[in-house]
């Protein structure tokens, strides 16, 4: 956007990337306005974002916290630059490779056990809650709910399991996890599967109802992930890489929950070889055998996964778009430098309309055919990162 929005701007940017057009502004509440104007004229929600752990004396202009604001952003643009050199890498190195891996018949099988009546029945479960808002009451009953739904789903697992809470700082909501261990010498790298469980209704004439039923965002990816996790836990063997599954917290206040866990897991030195995000599964808006691939905050070596596994199980078109910004939780995992992939319901352009509204409900317009895609492309990730 640099380009774009440098004229409109009136003010020097502190910082710049080129290689992913960002650049870091300080701004007053009236230019702040006037740049979320100009976003939206752009199609972007959210073209920009505000850093939110600068701290407030930089806001107000004070040389020495400007230039610690200027060293955390520099730090940003670092793992930019450290995520590119990674996709140049594989795209020299291990590209070629890509194309001799054939199918799977485990693969092929616990694809075939993916169930629309099960996706159906928990996008109904979770979109009942007049909204899932991480600040809300409403939005912890259903976490709290929706962690005794996924025991209950689990009760024929044959492979043993940890389901937890993660607390958080910065939402009051929790996150749920769900671990697998692997087994053997490669138990300690981990495969990631996650969605974010809350809901918003971000319209300013909520008259009093402010109802986020979520149904599509993202009741949708929570489903689809407990369906996986459904299947990938009745397998009979382990994986010899971990799994995690994540229903993150507090995404539409700002990626709130898992930014804090993928900050963990860089501070940890936690192993971890692929992160698949799934937010907003439901909609066909470019019609049912059509996904959409975010390649912004994602990773080259994942999108090529993502070909392979459609190639081979799925056999879906796969049209490669950008959000233009962090767009969900797989931006945070991104910037603490692991590798991520973010399959999508459609392009940008014909993604559902309807939600951050009272409408995301689920309506005839919305395809669990569509979404059980998604659930067979996270069962084919998981389990061919799990044993490699
Ligand atoms: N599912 C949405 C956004 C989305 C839109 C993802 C298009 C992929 C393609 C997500 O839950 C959301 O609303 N994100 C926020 C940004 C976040 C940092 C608060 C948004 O897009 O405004
Ligand atoms: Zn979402």
């Amino acid at each position: 956007m640099i380009d774009e929005l440098k004229p409109k701007l009136s003010v020097e940017p502190l910082a710049e990337h080129s290689g992913t057009q960002t650049v870091l502004v300080r701004l007053s509440e009236s230019e702040l306005q006037a740049l979320s104007h100009t976003a939206h004229d752009h199609q972007r929600c959210g073209g920009y974002e505000l850093l939110t752990d600068i701290p407030a004396e930089a806001k107000k202009g004070n040389p020495r916290h400007l230039a610690q604001a200027r060293k955390i952003s520099n730090e940003i643009f670092a793992m930019f630059d450290q995520q590119a050199k990674r996709d140049t890498e594989y795209a020299s190195k291990a590209r070629a490779t890509v194309e001799t891996l054939g199918k799977n018949p485990l693969i092929e099988a616990a694809i075939a056990e993916v169930s629309e009546t099960n996706l159906r029945e928990t996008v109904d479960f979770l979109s009942r809650y007049p909204s899932r808002n991480h600040k809300s009451r409403d939005g912890q009953d259903a976490v709290t709910a929706f962690r005794q739904k996924i025991e209950s789903t689990l009760k024929d697992a044959k492979l043993p399991y940890k389901l937890e809470f993660v607390q958080h700082q910065s939402t009051p909501m929790n996150s749920i996890k769900l671990t697998l261990s692997g087994q053997g010498a490669l138990s300690n790298e981990v495969v990631v599967l996650g969605g974010h469980i809350d809901s918003i209704n971000s319209s300013f004439f909520g008259g009093g109802s402010k109802k986020a039923p979520g149904a599509d965002d993202n009741a949708s990816g929570s489903a689809n992930i407990l369906e996986a996790a459904r299947i990938l836990l009745s397998q009979t063997q382990a994986p010899s890489r971990s799994y995690e599954f994540y229903w993150y917290a507090g995404e539409e206040g700002g990626l709130l929950g898992s930014a804090e866990i993928a900050k963990a897991a860089k501070a940890g030195g936690k192993k971890i070889v692929g992160v698949l995000q799934l937010d907003m599964t439901l909609f066909p808006g470019d019609g049912e055998f059509s996904l959409g691939s975010m390649t912004d905050f994602t990773s080259l070596e994942m999108r090529d996964l993502l070909e392979r596994i459609n190639r081979d199980y799925i056999g879906a078109t796969i049209i490669e778009d950008k959000c233009g910004y962090g767009c969900s939780d797989h931006a945070s995992w991104y910037r603490n430098g692991f590798p991520t992939l973010m399959p999508f319901e459609a392009t940008m352009r014909k993604m559902n309309k309807a939600i951050h509204t009272e409408r995301d409900v689920v309506s005839t317009s919305l395809s669990f055919r569509h979404s059980a895609m998604f659930t067979k492309i996270a069962v084919a990730f998981m389990m061919t990162l799990g044993n490699p």
